[in-house]
């Protein structure tokens, strides 16, 4: 296996000073590591210290002479296989949700295609500020990974949440980040996100609060196993996933055509939230007011699952549905999957309350071969993860 490589940004805050032990940790686990230091870090720790535990030179000027020649930011993000910020202090993140550019840091951060894990570190009243978890939210958004941080003493003198993950803490989310499997290698994945847009005129459609989340991390978690994956993906704010071919569309027709397109696959996993129906005609020019509503006549929408199941040349081996259920969801779910003829489905509760549909949790139940499995409530990473790992199990004739 090749060395991997963590580039390491050292931000300002007294937790800066446990990051020389997540250096020391990392090397011992093998992995190389490149430090860039902030000014603010350098207020904590010293270039010195980080060079003799990196055993490399240490970067801290946007604008050096001899760096620039010599390793821009460019080459420092290209050369890492993860980019980790700890500590990661209130500001720092609002500079990364705004995208600013001003230190090598916050360049590093912006010209970066490499996933990004944030340690954030700050006082308590910092922490819960509706800034912080503003910039928070858009960071997970952008696909900002984060780990931490902890409730406890702080420097301060005073007591709660913004202590910085503990070094072993930390080690353990960059393995994770870093880790990435070979048991889907060969194997090409399409899988669907989003809601679809339905056009009524050229300003209005008909859509759904479906964020995609749940879908793009399952492209994801697959490409991560290494599966060939295409995302076909309806409007969202999420960013593309790296290491996928991301394809995006707005209908459901436009839904389906890229889906057929992107056939031959191994597995078809369909978690877009596809509208049911689209307005019969959609107005070339927008529908003006004229003191009565126009009338909106419905046709439905092709089945994507349903048509992908229904193949009888190039069917996918395994096709993966979904149903989002607010009752009985598991009869449902099963009544579903014989309509649909597809072999799995992941059945999971979107009543009111449950705040799956936007949210980072999912509850889910996998119905396959007649039977349903309870999984226990986890972020949509990790139903992706399992998931994942169940169809690599299926695809290798395991029974998980
Ligand atoms: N699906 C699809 N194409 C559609 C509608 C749904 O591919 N036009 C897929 C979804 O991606 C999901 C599964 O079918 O995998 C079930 O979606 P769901 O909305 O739960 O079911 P519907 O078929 O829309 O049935 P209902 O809304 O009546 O529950």
């Amino acid at each position: 296996m090749t060395e991997r490589r963590v580039l390491l940004i050292v931000g300002g805050g007294i937790a800066a000073y446990k990051t020389l032990e997540l250096v020391r940790l990392l090397r011992k686990d093998g992995v190389a590591v490149r430090a860039v230091l902030t000014e603010d870090g350098a207020h904590f720790v010293t270039a010195l210290s980080l060079a003799a535990l990196t055993e490399d030179k240490v970067y801290q000027d946007l604008f050096s002479l001899t760096d620039e020649s010599e390793m821009g930011h460019i080459r420092l993000s290209r050369e890492a296989d993860l980019v980790v910020v700890a500590p990661a202090s209130a500001d720092r993140l609002a500079r990364m949700a705004a995208g600013l550019a001003g230190d090598l840091a916050d360049a590093v951060l912006l010209a970066t295609d490499k996933p990004v894990l944030v340690a954030p570190a700050m006082n308590v009243r910092m922490w819960r500020h509706a800034a912080t978890q503003r910039n928070l939210a858009r960071l997970r958004v952008d696909g900002i990974a984060t780990v931490g941080p902890t409730e406890g003493d702080m420097a301060c003198g005073e007591y709660g949440m913004g202590r910085m993950a503990e070094p072993v803490v930390i080690v353990e989310a960059i393995r994770a980040a870093l880790t990435t499997g070979t048991r889907l290698a060969g194997v090409r994945a399409l899988v669907t996100s989003g809601p679809t847009h339905e056009a009524i005129d050229p300003v209005r459609y008909i859509a759904n609060r479906s964020s995609g989340k749940q879908g793009h991390a399952i492209a994801d978690a697959l490409a991560r196993l290494g599966a060939t994956v295409t995302l076909v993906s309806g409007p969202t704010a999420l960013a593309d996933p790296s290491g996928v071919t991301t394809v995006r569309v707005e209908s459901a027709r436009a839904m389906l055509a890229a889906c057929e397109a992107a056939l031959p696959a191994d597995v078809a996993v369909c978690a877009a939230a596809v509208a049911d129906w689209r307005p019969a005609e959609a107005a070339t020019a927008k529908l003006k007011k004229k003191g009565k509503a126009p009338p909106l006549a419905l046709v439905e929408n092709p089945d994507i699952l349903a048509t992908l199941a229904a193949r009888k040349k190039g069917r996918p081996r395994l096709v993966v549905g979904f149903a989002a259920e607010t009752e009985n969801l598991v009869a449902n779910a099963c009544a579903k999957l014989a309509k649909k003829r597809c072999d799995w489905i992941v059945a999971n509760e979107v009543g009111a309350g449950t705040g799956t549909f936007g949210g980072d949790d999912n509850t889910v139940h996998l119905v396959r071969d007649g039977a349903a499995e309870a999984w226990p409530r986890a972020t949509k990473a990790e139903v992706a993860a399992r998931l994942a790992e169940r169809i690599a199990d299926h695809l290798a004739g395991r029974r998980a």
